[in-house]
């Protein structure tokens, strides 16, 4: 692989992504894409100016046309959530956006990655608008959910972060849920950990549903952790890694759901979200996703129409 990454949209978001991924090491050229020419080219600038402190990588500019010589193109454009709005207040503006996205990127050979919100939505308008295959036009979706509730568990528990297995299921948004049937530390099933309670999940899954709003009404948007996140799925991706990730994708079958996109845990490497796995869930859980799916049907349906 030749490692060339794209990101349309340099705003604080595609930004973001462009640092993480530069630390990260993980592309040999970076191109940057904006709506305004300038500012794209502003921060390629500024980024080439820190090579001292990343693993060689050159930047560049490119054309929305270009892109398509990307291994992997990161899509940022659109606008963010202002204080106050769900991910899906914003679907209209941005549904716009992708579908011009999606047209530019038809025929493209690599895999598209998702960050705009609302996030699941617009992957399923990307996947349509570019008619490429389903396992190559990814979302986010809840890995950032899912970050920030292992980063909440481990403060909670007094574990690292990266030893708690715990997923975020569903929409990447208010219908999202927590997979506690499945969670785990060391093999110790959370259900089981000293002095765990109904409302221990209860108090987690609200703080992680609404820790997006939570910043956002504090510094108006977020940016850094979905840097690190998009960056470590570009790793998984470009390194062809196989690493299970909660990506969303238009969904073929899996959980018995058929074109709506939404994150399952998701065999991620070259060829894109390979292989989507379907874990076990209690009745409540199997429930919230076919919960969080309806959701994601008709916000789809409202966009459509
Ligand atoms: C986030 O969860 C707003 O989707 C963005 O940080």
């Amino acid at each position: 692989m030749r490692r060339q990454v794209g990101i349309i949209g340099t705003g604080s978001v595609g930004t973001s992504v462009a640092v993480s991924t530069l630390q990260a090491g993980v592309a040999r050229t970076l191109w940057l894409h904006d709506l305004n020419a300038a500012r794209a080219e502003g921060e390629a600038m500024d980024l080439a100016h820190g090579a001292a402190f990343y693993p060689a990588c050159a930047l560049r500019t490119a054309t929305l046309a270009e892109m398509r010589q990307c291994d992997v193109v990161v899509v940022a454009a659109g606008r963010n959530s202002r204080p106050g709005e769900t991910r899906l207040d914003l679907l209209r503006d941005n549904a716009r956006v992708m579908a011009d996205v999606g047209h530019a990127l038809a025929g493209f050979e690599g895999t598209v990655v998702l960050v705009t919100n609302p996030v699941d939505v617009l992957t399923r308008v990307l996947q349509q608008a570019s008619g490429l295959p389903p396992e190559r036009v990814l979302g986010t979706g809840t890995m950032l959910d899912t970050a920030r509730l292992r980063q909440m568990l481990g403060a909670e528990l007094g574990v690292a972060t990266n030893s708690i297995h715990a997923q975020v299921l569903g929409e990447h948004g208010d219908s999202e849920l927590v997979l506690w049937s499945g969670a785990q530390v060391g093999g110790v099933p959370l259900r089981q950990w000293r002095g765990w309670q109904a409302e221990t999940e209860a108090r987690l899954a609200h703080a992680v549903r609404v820790a997006a709003y939570e910043v956002i009404q504090r510094k108006g948007m977020t940016n850094h952790a979905i840097g690190m996140v998009t960056a470590r799925l570009l790793q998984a991706l470009l390194r062809d890694e196989g690493r299970v990730l909660t990506v969303s994708r238009v969904q073929q079958g899996a959980a018995g759901l058929q074109g709506v996109a939404l994150s399952l845990p998701t065999v991620v490497g070259r060829g894109g979200g390979v292989q989507v796995l379907v874990p076990q869930m209690d009745a409540a859980e199997q429930a919230a996703l076919a919960h969080s799916a309806q959701v994601l049907q008709a916000a789809a349906a409202s966009v459509a129409a």
